[in-house]
């Protein structure tokens, strides 16, 4: 059967912010197609509603964000990592206002109105409104459709990379209109597929949450990092029908407090910054309250602040609560903390480079050790803004040397045919995340990781069948990295015998006096 081929300097897959950037700036040294699996626009960054952290008043310094940063890591922040990154911050955002991001505040005075979340001893958050990561995407997206060097590929998922002897050539693509397997090759392939919410039953991230890069990037020998550390954000709006809705950390920042069942304060008894505590910290407060009492969920009031304040600096939560019956000017919030990111992911260094050469990670796919075990409020968009750059720079030099460019053989079906009963890829799915939820959640133990662990074993089996006996689908594709990226949760979750960060075992509830990176490749895990 005739395939499509297509070719270019930079491959890039994904399209929030981190793949936008790269992809513009990378445009200028090289030709560039991005994959992506929906809408351009369809991304982790589009759903971002408190902004991105970074050093641009007078009142803050690069040490007090660093430092912050490093304590709420809890202990995995890598020093020379965090210190770059957070210096790095106040050009990019001088380049996202460049090209048409307008953060609240004066940008002429350069007195941004800069918003509080957990964690940070000082307002550094630019945000636009509640919807930065939409303006942020927007913009980018805006600059993307006129800029020359570039080819947009929507609805199309990668499925694999092409790596020969530990170099990538490309990968194959499924372009979701015609159901037909693409070859892309390219000198440099650029994994910008953000995290894997959906692993879980519960997350504030979109449905292309998928792991999809993380995934692939494994499959094809690159090294994967702490993926054991899931940051649940505390407060998603609890509602039968609006799903994934996050209601955000900068509520708390302006007053907001969180109430339990019986309608009384509690976190003043877990941490003494109460609600601005670190998000791990806010997050097992409220699963412990759950726990306790039975209850679905619990509240987060902002109704005693004043009401226009409160709609003018919160419009999209405003509005999304009204239309699920809640004035929250008048009443408090039901909230349950849900999967919201990914601290882990693929190893890579400060330019986004991985172990497979041509290969680089960017934003939530990579695990650069910013992040450490608990990642601070709003500073996700700013490694992603920062990732792209130098991504760019390093991918750029990559492909200037003489890269051996391989052919990528033909996709090879087999004896695949259609799958005759679809039913079962979505039980699979809702069985593992259902699992995950249940047993790799907020609160681990080492009954529960070895149930998951059994349970992930029998279900692989299962979907591997299905792989090689049918046709691709785009939800076998994305069952397949699920179950991936859940078994590697699970593996590496056993290895740490500690509670650290996100990642909580009420069998070792002590942090261990040795620090460690969980680190796993094909056929090899260690701690390091
Ligand atoms: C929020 O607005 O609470 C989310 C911000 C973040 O996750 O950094």
């Amino acid at each position: 059967m005739y395939e499509k081929i297509y070719s270019s300097d930079f491959l890039v897959i994904g399209s929030g912010l981190s793949g936008q950037l790269f992809s513009l700036k990378a445009a200028k040294d090289g030709t560039v197609n991005i994959v992506t699996k929906d809408r351009l626009t369809e991304s982790a960054t589009m759903k971002a509603q408190g902004g991105i952290a970074a050093v641009v008043s007078a009142e803050d310094s690069i040490k007090l964000h660093v430092e912050d940063t490093i304590r709420v890591g809890d202990g995995l922040c890598h020093r020379d990592v965090v210190e770059q990154i957070v210096q790095a911050g106040p050009a990019r955002i001088q380049e996202l206002v460049q090209l048409g991001v307008d953060f609240c505040g004066e940008e002429e005075t350069g007195k941004y109105d800069l918003g509080l979340e957990g964690g940070h001893s000082k307002r550094r958050v630019l945000h636009v409104k509640d919807h930065t990561g939409e303006d942020i995407e927007i913009a980018l997206s805006k600059q993307l459709s006129c800029a020359e060097n570039i080819q947009i590929h929507e609805n199309h998922m990668a499925v694999n990379l092409f790596v020969r002897n530990n170099r990538v050539n490309g990968a194959y693509v499924l372009d979701l209109n015609t159901n037909e397997i693409e070859r892309y090759v390219a000198k440099a392939v650029i994994l910008a597929t953000g995290g894997a919410g959906r692993v879980f039953l519960y997350t504030s991230n979109p449905d292309v949450a998928t792991g999809d890069g993380i995934a692939m990037a494994y499959r094809a020998g690159a090294v994967v990092k702490n993926l054991e550390m899931v940051q649940f954000h505390p407060t998603l709006l609890y509602h039968h029908k609006i799903r994934s809705f996050l209601i955000s950390e900068a509520l708390r920042g302006e007053g907001a407090i969180l109430l339990g069942p019986d309608g009384k304060r509690f976190m003043q008894d877990y941490h003494e910054d109460a609600e601005l505590a670190p998000r791990d910290i806010v997050a097992r407060a409220i699963d412990t309250v759950l726990k306790k009492t039975g209850a679905d969920h619990v509240w987060l009031d902002i109704s005693f602040k004043d009401s226009n304040f409160i709609k003018d600096r919160f419009p999209q939560i405003y509005e999304t609560c009204l239309e699920a019956g809640i004035d929250i000017t008048k009443s408090p919030i039901p909230v349950v903390p849900a999967a919201h990111y990914m601290m882990g992911g693929v190893k890579a260094d400060i330019n986004g480079r991985t172990n497979v050469q041509g290969l680089f990670v960017i934003g939530e796919t990579a695990c650069t050790g910013f992040h450490g075990a608990n990642r601070l409020a709003s500073n996700s968009l700013l490694e992603a803004a920062v990732l792209a750059h130098n991504a760019s720079v390093a991918a750029s030099e990559e492909i200037k040397s003489e890269v051996p460019t391989m052919e990528i053989p033909p996709w090879d079906p087999g004896e695949a045919t259609d799958p005759d009963e679809l039913v079962v890829i979505s039980h699979l799915w809702e069985e593992i995340r259902r699992m995950m939820i249940n047993y790799v959640g907020i609160a681990r133990s080492d009954k529960r990781l070895i149930r998951a662990r059994n349970r992930i074993e029998f279900i692989q089996k299962e979907i591997n069948q299905f792989y090689w006996d049918y046709r691709l689908t785009p939800d076998l594709v994305e069952l397949r990295n699920i179950a991936l990226v859940a078994e590697l949760v699970i593996r590496m979750a056993r290895m740490r015998k500690e509670s650290r960060g996100a990642h909580y075992n009420i069998d070792h509830p002590e942090k261990s006096k040795e620090i460690v990176d969980t680190v796993m490749q094909k056929g090899y895990e260690a701690i390091e």
